[in-house]
């Protein structure tokens, strides 16, 4: 198949990008860079030793979409375009607003125009707010999220979701990502965040590559295991292979489905600490400070769904994954950033 990604050169998207090729799809790319780089789509070319046509547009811009979809006609859409900055959404609320939901209605729109009735939807764990039981399941209440990001998730699932009962020609796949980390094994491509970091692995790999001094750990007083937060840290790889497996799903069935994608095995931060020197045999420096606002205790899946109906499991460890993500670390710190 041909793949539209919307977002394709962002972390995610360029890993599947280059998981469709390994599995025979192809790929285009739209992306405008605002979080992204053209470069990443370079690296995904050296790897898949492909040319990937990309179109540097707005997703909110209805008529280059169009222009897109005209030329390349493509058989599904993987949708990943998106701010996704938790603090920044809770500073620029419209922006968020406006931006995330208004890229989704116009690729529904452009999608129905043109009759192409698979789409895979890029969500969050993030939907299921403060959970009320572990591990998570798709039948968990969704709702009750902490900030405007997440309520873009919410919303946007519910917008496919309508779309998807009024088109009985449509099938939609909602992922609910837990915590992508780590990186191509290559080292071509991966994490590359604006700024100082949010998330916790891209944190780490500044602290042991020297560029930052050391790691706040927030909050050591969670009820948790070692009393530090915990989640499901999940490959971008597995993941990766997670929207090829919706695809063939895609293809077999309409309406819409919810698929957690994560391990099933939540780790605490200090757990990741340990887990990185030890993969990596380089020292991370913490220090406990307070909780960070809006965190949860504890955040894991049941990945069984997937596992069931999409023929999907996460296959990579904690090993993996700090040593993948190091090893993007270290190469992505000679200024040739992807
Ligand atoms: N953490 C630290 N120090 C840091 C960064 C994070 O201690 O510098 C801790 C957090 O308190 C939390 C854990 O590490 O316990 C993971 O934090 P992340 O920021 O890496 O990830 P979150 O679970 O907070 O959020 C992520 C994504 C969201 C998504 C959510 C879904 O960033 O986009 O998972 O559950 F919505």
């Amino acid at each position: 198949m041909k793949v539209l990604l919307t977002g394709g050169a962002g972390y995610i998207g360029s890993h599947i990008a280059v998981e469709l090729y390994s599995a025979g799809h192809t790929a285009v790319i739209a992306d405008n860079f605002v979080n992204s780089s053209p470069e990443a789509v370079a690296r995904i070319e050296q790897i898949t030793g492909r040319r990937i046509p990309l179109y540097e547009i707005d997703v909110c811009d209805k008529t280059a979409l169009s222009e897109l979809f005209e030329k390349e006609r493509p058989d599904a859409v993987v949708h990943l375009a998106g701010l996704k900055a938790v603090g920044e959404s809770v500073a620029k609320p419209l922006l968020y607003y406006r931006n995330n939901i208004d890229s989704t209605l116009s690729l529904l729109e452009v999608m129905a125009e043109y009759g192409c009735e698979k789409l895979i939807f890029s969500s969050s764990a993030t939907v299921y707010g403060a959970p009320k039981t572990l591990p998570i399941t798709e039948e968990a209440e969704a709702g009750g999220c902490t900030n405007p990001y997440g309520w873009t998730k919410y919303m946007i699932e519910r917008i496919i979701e309508g779309a998807a009962a009024a088109n009985p020609k449509l099938s939609a796949v909602l992922l609910r990502y837990f915590n992508p980390v780590g990186a191509h094994s290559s080292g071509l491509i991966g994490e590359r965040p604006n700024g100082i970091p949010n998330n916790l692995m891209p944190y780490i790999c500044k602290v042991a590559g020297g560029e930052l001094a050391q790691l706040s750990v927030f909050g050591n007083d969670y009820n948790t295991h070692d009393g530090t937060g915990v989640r499901d840290y999940i490959h971008v790889v597995d993941l990766a292979k997670g929207h090829v497996a919706a695809l063939g799903y895609c293809s077999d069935h309409t309406g819409t489905e919810i698929f957690n994608l994560g391990t099933g095995t939540g780790y605490s931060v200090l757990d990741m600490v340990k887990a990185f020197e030890r993969a990596n045999g380089v020292p991370v420096a913490y220090r406990i400070t307070p909780r960070r606002p809006g965190d949860i205790d504890a955040c894991y899946a049941d990945p069984a769904k997937a596992e069931k109906l999409l023929g999907w499991k996460a296959e990579l460890n904690l090993d993996d994954m700090c040593r993948d993500s190091w090893n993007w670390q270290k190469n992505s710190s000679d200024g040739k950033k992807a």
